[in-house]
């Protein structure tokens, strides 16, 4: 099956345009000025004038499968990917985040087999290292020798769940440069939001209000800096997932100045959404409560500043789907019992032109840089996935700019029974687009037809 898409704007990170792209079976073939129908009699013709045409994005940072605060996250795979492709996203990368007590084969394995049950879109994982012992060593070695984990997730945060200590981190950090993996983190110092969250509660400052005050910007500042200091010792590369505000960008730069190898993430709640919406009355801001938390609106620009320049690359979601009636409400009586996080998983694409291209923050080719080729280069993807060349993966998002409209609950493919952006404007949404070469969405909405999602196995790229 050959597939001809004619006359579209084609944007990729090094270029922007007018070029026809050639299909057959999975594969992107030919991208050239014209491509002549006559030359491929077989081909389905798509006419994409007065479209983009956009490599599949890439999401570097979802969580589907998440059992986390005494609850499980309210997706499941099939629900959470079709999210993604209805919004234009051809391939996630999920965080594998097991308990202290399991073993990361076990964890893998739960992960990939739920994964390849239930995908509709392509996947992969970053490995969380939580338990740390000689099995757990041993095991996460395996893993990347024969699994193909390309990336640790580190936890500073979550005191008690997830988080790690240094002696540990130090470790994992020497085996991941030695082995060529790079190290992904969330950055906040454990200590210190233990300590701010048992004052306030016991200042009787219960509310989703205070989550922001118990975690604030100079706590996340300290965790980067934490975190780029063992960097620098070790040589291990770094990465900083859902970096919410200047402080920490700082950080990671001067780290970088210094020679230490750091790639800072944003997310597109903390682009788009302020504390603000953590106050909202009646309970409401536990929608809002995600770590970071959300900060005060003048971050926003201090961030799409900072993707325009370079010093952050990527933008993911951390979709971390909790619905508020039977999970939120778990901490109606206490903002440190609501289990933290957003979903968007569906919305990040058009929020990112919404806000960031149809504002003049960021640029269309940088647009597709942060939300997919860079993922793709960081992370082992890439010629395969974040780019439209000959011999890339067929993934395509054919993508309606002058489309007008608002985020809803009412078109969500997540499970989750809010949307963190509901009746904001919406400007541009996917008008087709192809997983390896089949149609998967259309207008904004997941329509089937594929045969479901593969997992990518990554090589060591650091
Ligand atoms: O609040 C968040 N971000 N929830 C998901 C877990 C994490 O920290 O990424
Ligand atoms: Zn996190
Ligand atoms: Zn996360």
């Amino acid at each position: 099956m050959s597939i001809l898409i004619k006359n579209g704007r084609v944007i990729t990170a090094d270029a922007d345009r007018e070029a026809d792209v050639l299909i057959e079976g999975e594969t992107i073939v030919k991208v050239a000025d014209a491509i002549d129908p006559a030359g491929c009699p077989d081909a389905e013709v798509i006419d994409a004038s007065g479209k983009y045409v956009f490599p599949g994005f890439i999401d570097p940072h979802v969580h589907i499968h998440l059992p986390f605060m005494g609850t499980n996250a309210i997706d499941d795979h099939a629900s959470a990917t079709r999210a993604a492709l209805a919004g234009g996203t051809t391939t996630v990368i999920e965080m594998i985040c097991p308990g202290p007590d399991d073993e990361p084969r076990a964890a893998f394995d739960e992960w990939k087999r739920l994964a390849e049950a239930g995908a509709c879109c392509d996947f992969t994982f970053h490995l969380s290292v939580v338990r740390f012992d000689d099995v757990a060593k041993q095991q996460v070695r395996d893993l990347v020798a024969n699994d193909g984990v390309a990336s640790f997730k580190v936890f500073l945060a979550y005191k008690g769940a997830l988080d790690i200590a240094d002696e540990q981190l130090f470790e994992l950090m020497e085996i991941a440069r030695e082995l060529g993996v790079i190290i992904t983190a969330h950055c906040e110092n454990a200590e210190a939001v233990d300590a701010m969250q048992k004052r306030l509660i016991a200042e009787g400052k219960t509310g989703p209000q205070w989550h922001e005050p118990s975690r604030p910007r100079c706590v996340e500042a300290d965790g980067v800096g934490h975190l780029c200091a063992f960097a620098e010792l070790t040589g291990a590369h770094v990465y900083i997932v859902h970096t919410s505000c200047r402080d920490a960008v700082e950080q990671a730069m001067d780290a970088k100045g210094r020679g230490v190898n750091v790639f800072v993430e944003a997310v597109a709640p903390h682009l788009v959404l302020d504390k603000t919406y953590a106050e909202r009355p009646d309970f409401e801001g536990a929608k809002y409560v995600m770590s970071p938390p959300l900060r005060d609106a003048e971050e926003h620009e201090h961030l799409w500043k900072a993707l325009a320049s370079g010093d952050m690359v990527t933008i993911g979601t951390d979709h971390a789907p909790f619905s508020f009636r039977g999970q939120k409400d778990m901490g109606r009586e206490a903002f440190t019992l609501i289990p933290n996080g957003i979903p968007g998983i569906q919305e990040r694409v058009d929020l990112i032109h919404t806000h960031g291209v149809c504002e003049g923050r960021i640029d269309l080719q940088t647009m597709v840089s942060a939300c997919s080729t860079q993922a793709a280069k960081i992370f082992g993807l890439y010629p395969r996935k974040g780019e439209i060349a000959e011999g890339s993966d067929a993934d395509l998002v054919i993508y309606d700019p002058a489309f007008k409209g608002t985020f809803s609950q009412s078109v969500s493919e997540s499970q989750t029974d809010y949307c963190g952006y509901e009746g904001m404007p919406r400007k541009g949404r996917s008008k087709l687009v192809f997983l390896r070469g089949t149609v998967v969405a259309r207008d904004g909405r997941y329509t089937g037809g594929s045969s479901g999602g593969r997992y990518i196995p990554r090589p060591p790229t650091h």
